[in-house]
Order: C-alpha cells, then sequence, then structure tokens
C-alpha cells in the first residue's frame, strides 16, 4: 500500500470519510442497510433531536460511515427533488482532510463550482468543519475535519432512539476503496480533468474505446486518484454500440449523471460474500464457464480455493504478481441505477477488475433485456411471472 504520509498532495487528504443518500425512506432503507451489510444504526438525527425538515440515521462499521437520509416536510425541496428525480441514491461523498479552509481554498482556486464555503457546525462537545462543492449534476464532494469534536458525526445527532432489533450474520467489510461516477457521452474528459485540477489528482487508468465491452455494449472510463492512492475515483460515460449500455441505461433512468457504485473493501471476500448473501444481499449471477477459463490460466497463483469462489460466485482478476477479488450487486434500489461492489486486492493489486468486464456485462445484459432496457427502443419482455 502506498505510504500516505510521505505522499501528502496539495489538499491535504487523509481519506473518504461518510458518504450520504438521498431516499424515499431512510427508516426502511436504514433498516437494509444495517441488515445486509451488518452495519450499526450508530446514531439519528430528526424532530426529537431538533432537526424539523429531515430524517437522518448514521450507520458505521469499521472505517464505513454511512449516512441515510429522508424529507419529513414535502417543502424540504432539496431533498423531495432530488429523490423524485433520481430515485434513492449518493447526494454527497466526503473526504476528511488536515484542514477544510485550505482544501477549499486550493479546489475553488482551481475551478472548483462552490455549493456550500466552509463553515463550523458547533456544541458543546466541540466543533465539526465542512464545505462542499458540486459534482456531476446534483451530487456533491464534502471536506470534512472533526479533530476538534468529541462526539460521533456532527451536532444535531443522538443515540438513535429507536429500537429496532437486527440480526445479521458477520460481514468483515472495512472500509471505502473506490467510489464511481456515470456521466454523459463526452462529459468523462472534463470531470477527469475537473478532479485532477481541483483536488491535486493525477489520472491512473485510461480504458479507450475497444478495452470495455461486448459486441452489444461498451463504455470508456478514466480512474482519478489521490496521490496517496487513498482516494480512487473512476468515472464512465456511454460508448457507442449494437445496443444500449450500461451507462447510457444509468443515464436515463437516474435522469442525469451520479454516483454508480461504491466499491467496499473486505479482507476475506469468501466469508464477507458468504455472509453478505445470507443476510439476503442479492448479487449478479457469474456462469460455470468464467470458472472453467479461470482454472485454464497459466498465471493462476492465488491463495483462495477455486471451488469456494465458484461457490460464492466471486471474480477474480490476475494482474501481474497481484489480483483482486470482487463481487458486484444487482442495482439495492427501485432503479437500475445505484449498487454496491465487494472487493479484496492481493499483493499490490492497484487494478478494477478489467479482465471481468466481459462477464460482468454480459450478466448486466440479462437483466437489462428483462427491464426492456437492452435495446434502444423499449422491447417490453413477457412479464415474468
Ligand atoms: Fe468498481
Amino acid at each position: 500500500m502506498p505510504d500516505t504520509q510521505t505522499m501528502k498532495d496539495a489538499v491535504g487528504i487523509r481519506g473518504y470519510d461518510y458518504i450520504e443518500f438521498y431516499v424515499g425512506s431512510a427508516k426502511m432503507t436504514a433498516f437494509w442497510f444495517a441488515k445486509t451489510l451488518g452495519l450499526q444504526i450508530t446514531a439519528y438525527a430528526g424532530p426529537e433531536t431538533g432537526v424539523r425538515d429531515r430524517v437522518s440515521y448514521y450507520l458505521t462499521k469499521n472505517k464505513l460511515k454511512f449516512v441515510i437520509t429522508s424529507a419529513v416536510q414535502p417543502d424540504t425541496y432539496e431533498i423531495t427533488s432530488f429523490v423524485t428525480k433520481h430515485g434513492d441514491g449518493v447526494k454527497r461523498w466526503s473526504i476528511e482532510v488536515d484542514d477544510v479552509e485550505r482544501a477549499f481554498r486550493y479546489a475553488t482556486g482551481h475551478g472548483a463550482v462552490m455549493v456550500t464555503r466552509p463553515h463550523k457546525l458547533e456544541d458543546s462537545h466541540g466543533y465539526v468543519m465542512e464545505a462542499a462543492i458540486r459534482l456531476y449534476d446534483d451530487t456533491e464532494l464534502v471536506y470534512v475535519n472533526r479533530d476538534y469534536y468529541r462526539q460521533t458525526l456532527r451536532p444535531g445527532y443522538c443515540k438513535p432512539l429507536q429500537n429496532i432489533r437486527i440480526e445479521s450474520q458477520e460481514t468483515g467489510i472495512v472500509g471505502i476503496d473506490h467510489i464511481v461516477g456515470n456521466v454523459r457521452e463526452n462529459e468523462m474528459n472534463l470531470w477527469a480533468d475537473y478532479f485532477n485540477r481541483i483536488m491535486d489528482f493525477e489520472t491512473f487508468v485510461d480504458f479507450k474505446a475497444g478495452d470495455i465491452g461486448t459486441k452489444y455494449s461498451a463504455l470508456l472510463s478514466k480512474v482519478v486518484r489521490s496521490r496517496s492512492a487513498a482516494i480512487r475515483n473512476p468515472i464512465n460515460e456511454p460508448f457507442e454500440g449494437l445496443k444500449k449500455s450500461q451507462i447510457e441505461e444509468y443515464i436515463e433512468q437516474y435522469h442525469g449523471s451520479g454516483v454508480q457504485h461504491i466499491a467496499i473493501a473486505t479482507e476475506n471476500i469468501v466469508s464477507s460474500i458468504a455472509a453478505l448473501r445470507e443476510n439476503g444481499v442479492e448479487f449478479l449471477t457469474v456462469p460455470d464457464t468464467y470458472y472453467d477459463m479461470l482454472r485454464k490460466r497459466d498465471d493462476l497463483n492465488i491463495t483462495e480455493n477455486i471451488e469456494d469462489l465458484q461457490k460464492h460466485g466471486i471474480l477474480c482478476d490476475i494482474e501481474g504478481q497481484g489480483y483482486l477479488l470482487q463481487l458486484f450487486t444487482k442495482p439495492i434500489g427501485d432503479r437500475p441505477t445505484f449498487f454496491f461492489e465487494f472487493i479484496q486486492r492481493r499483493n499490490g493489486s492497484q487494478g478494477f477488475g478489467k479482465g471481468n468486464f466481459q462477464a460482468l456485462f454480459e450478466s448486466i445484459e440479462l437483466d437489462q433485456k428483462l427491464r426492456g432496457n437492452l435495446d434502444r427502443e423499449y422491447q417490453p419482455t413477457m412479464p415474468a411471472c
């Protein structure tokens, strides 16, 4: 792993912090996150804690921090309009920095679109500093520092009032590996340049036409990352194909650009996926032929038992000395938009599973076809019942 102390960037990035979702029903979504991912509902904000227009549940596990928020009044326009247009989705993701004012000054000085200036959120436990800039259509990137706050998340949050009993299998998930954005055709370079300029990021990988796709659908992708590699942010855009790519479907169904998936790191993906399946998470299916191909590779030198990978449907991508193991959920909400990835990196792997893209796309195309969204014109299928 890169030494984050010696590779400090101009922005003073420490790592991922919280991710906030705007959803239709925070209480029910928080229950799903807690039950399936094995997260703890750590804190709550709402009318009982002095927040009149919304409810938020703060869920944590190891380094993972999720906030699930819903409007409780129709005039909470910021949330209701987001959910009406996009469905449930990621409103903001945040980065912990040494100094919020410095990071924000650097960003706006290099052309970032401002959302919220640096401001102090204060109560008797100290204060949290935050600022936000625009990302994609309706998404925000937040800089946060809570060095001088002795409580959880931020003022306005208290211990959860709800007494919800949730039992689930231990998932062993530890933190964010990367966050991926989907943008429209011809937007990828714009957003990659934006990140590199305002965050002092660098372009790490550039997947060009022909690198990723099946005979039907294709995409272009650039990965920008912080100099310490603590933050990795792939950006996808659709590329011309015979049929509609999953990125086009996302843009249509989300009604714009936004966060496509969050990859969550685990130190033992076999036991994590077993537990996640047991907890009710639905994953993309991988055909047995994938494992027949994997067994034939002469550079296959992995610690895991291939039968275990096949049993749990886990994908494996080998890159030089390192390799990664990964698996993708189906979209977690009602629209075919946001999903999770689970990933384990071995022997210094830095990639994103390029060798798995074909199997992955073919699996997604089957679901797209069922939804009638694979062809450019809507092609209704017979009801699957
Ligand atoms: Fe990913």
